[in-house]
């Protein structure tokens, strides 16, 4: 037991936030002999950790954080006692991509990891394991264990990584039933022993065969590649569909062709208006900054093309809408349907909306957006355009008056709406664009709108 409660083992979990939440919440509710503390210097967060809305939405959490919290799961803002406590230390700050000085545009900001590396050894006085949850730079294990080992206390840290790869709206099941999960550790005895502590949490559900071990230098390198590798899949799929709009052929039907080969297979080949996201861009940045700084200009240009295609696809969209339209949107009422970077979660970080939204308003569009959970972060995203702009929860709403419809996010609300009643209220003539090609693209022809999938032939009245 551990010295001063009845628990086997501390963890604490530095950073409350979208990966830091979750996983700790899963690791508390399917481990109840750990006491589990995640701490955050932001206390609204944390308050609202502490209630029943809890700071994200992410479909089934509250019940796994309802089975452990206050039994063995606690969220808090004492940081020092926390660190004081635990002595597995997980880190899930966010690491940005870096705004200022060298590397600006590209480099990950490490500066809240460095931060609570000092913190750590400023209070610890024992030996702790260090788990890079967040996802960093190939390497920085081991600038962070020289900050750490730094210390005139005799006291040891052992710096291990443990990147994070859940998504976001399906964060409870990723985290419950994993694809993998990776621990990278030094081949040293201490790192061995590192490693198979925390191997050990995630052995109490996740079956042996899942649990993969590496270097740490390959575990922090798999979780950027990965990301670039799965960003990469949603440039090449979007990167066709400009090409099956030009020729007739159906970005679907190529989509599932292409999918059905075992050595590709079908998941993330989905058609879209950008991959949005608070980390694929990022990480792929990061990726080819590493990259360059090693000399690998090839390398980097390669991973930097597959920001550029998702940049692109996104200006397109909004160019489509512009050409269908007349050559002019300016003064036109147009409904944006979702502003959240996918279906099932609030998050609006890099949303391919606020760049649709921000050049609808360039246009001098009247942009009204509706979204079932994302409506705060919209706001926050696009505070320089408040007057620009009508945020409503009611997609009927936002469709009053409108010229026209942009989908944005694949929320099933938006399958399932009456788009007879939609048509009704709308100016004509009605277009819808469809930048998830989720709609019924042929019945909604059939009601009268001007229908523009991606990557499919429109479906025009005129
Ligand atoms: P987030 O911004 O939601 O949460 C980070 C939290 O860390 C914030 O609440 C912030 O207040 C807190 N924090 C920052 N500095 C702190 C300090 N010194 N002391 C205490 N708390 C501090 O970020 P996130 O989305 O959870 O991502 C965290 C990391 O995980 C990033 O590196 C990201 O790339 C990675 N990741 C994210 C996802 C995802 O789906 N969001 C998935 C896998 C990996
Ligand atoms: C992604 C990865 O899937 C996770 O494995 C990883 O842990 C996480 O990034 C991270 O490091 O943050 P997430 O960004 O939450 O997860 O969501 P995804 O499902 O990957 O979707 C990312 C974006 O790509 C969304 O905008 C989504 O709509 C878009 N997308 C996805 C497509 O446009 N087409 C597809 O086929 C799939």
């Amino acid at each position: 037991m551990h010295e001063g409660t009845s628990f086997k083992r501390c963890i604490a979990c530095i950073g409350a936030g979208y990966v830091g939440g979750p996983t700790m919440a899963m690791i508390a509710a399917r481990c109840p002999q750990y006491k589990v503390t995640v701490v955050d210097i932001n206390a609204s967060r944390i308050e609202a950790w502490n209630s029943d809305a809890l700071p994200i939405y992410e479909p089934g959490l509250l019940d796994v954080v309802k089975v452990a919290r206050g039994r063995n799961l606690f969220f808090s803002t004492e940081v020092e006692a926390a660190i004081r406590e635990a002595g597995v230390i997980f880190v899930s700050v966010n690491t940005p991509t870096k705004t200022f000085g060298e590397g600006a545009g590209k480099a990950a900001d490490l500066q809240h990891w460095e931060r609570t590396a000092r913190m750590i050894v400023r209070e610890a006085a024992s030996d702790k394991i260090i788990v890079e949850k967040s996802t960093l730079p190939v390497r920085t294990a081991a600038a962070m264990s020289r900050i750490l080992n730094a210390n005139d206390k005799g006291i040891h840290f052992e710096v291990v990584s443990n990147p994070e790869f859940l998504a976001e709206g399906t964060a409870v099941a990723d985290i419950d039933r994993p694809d993998r999960v990776l621990v990278g550790a030094q081949e040293t005895p201490q790192g061995i022993a590192a490693r198979d502590t925390i191997v050990e949490i995630y052995a109490n559900w996740v079956p042996a065969e899942k649990i993969l071990t590496s270097n740490v230098w390959s575990a922090e390198l798999s979780k950027l590649a990965a990301n670039a590798f799965l960003a990469q899949r949603i440039s090449s799929i979007n990167s066709i569909t400009a090409l099956c709009e030009k020729t007739s052929a159906n970005i679907m039907e190529v989509s599932r062709a292409i999918g059905m080969d075992s050595r590709i297979g079908p998941r993330f080949l989905s058609p879209s208006v950008g991959f949005g996201g608070s980390c694929f861009k990022k990480d792929l940045l990061n990726l080819v900054y590493i990259c360059q700084s090693y000399g690998l200009s090839e390398a980097a240009s390669y991973w930097e093309s597959v920001v550029a295609m998702n940049d692109h696809q996104r200006r397109r969209f909004v160019s489509t809408m512009v050409g269908a339209m007349f050559n002019t949107v300016a003064g036109k009422r147009i409904a944006l349907f979702g502003f959240a970077f996918k279906a099932d979660t609030g998050d609006t970080r890099e949303s391919p909306a606020i760049g649709v939204a921000r050049q609808l308003i360039e246009e001098r569009a009247q942009v009204v957006i509706t979204d079932p959970q994302a409506l705060d972060n919209a706001k926050i995203d696009l505070a320089d355009h408040l007057q620009a702009i009508e945020l409503t929860d009611d997609p009927y709403a936002a469709a009053q008056g409108a010229h026209a419809i942009a989908l944005c996010t694949e929320w099933q609300l938006y399958r399932d709406l009456d788009y007879r009643r939609i048509f009704e209220r709308m100016e004509k003539p009605a277009f819808i664009f469809d930048g998830r090609n989720i709609l019924d693209h042929e019945a909604l022809y059939k009601i009268g709108f001007n229908v523009f999938p991606v990557g499919k032939g429109a479906l025009k009245h005129f």
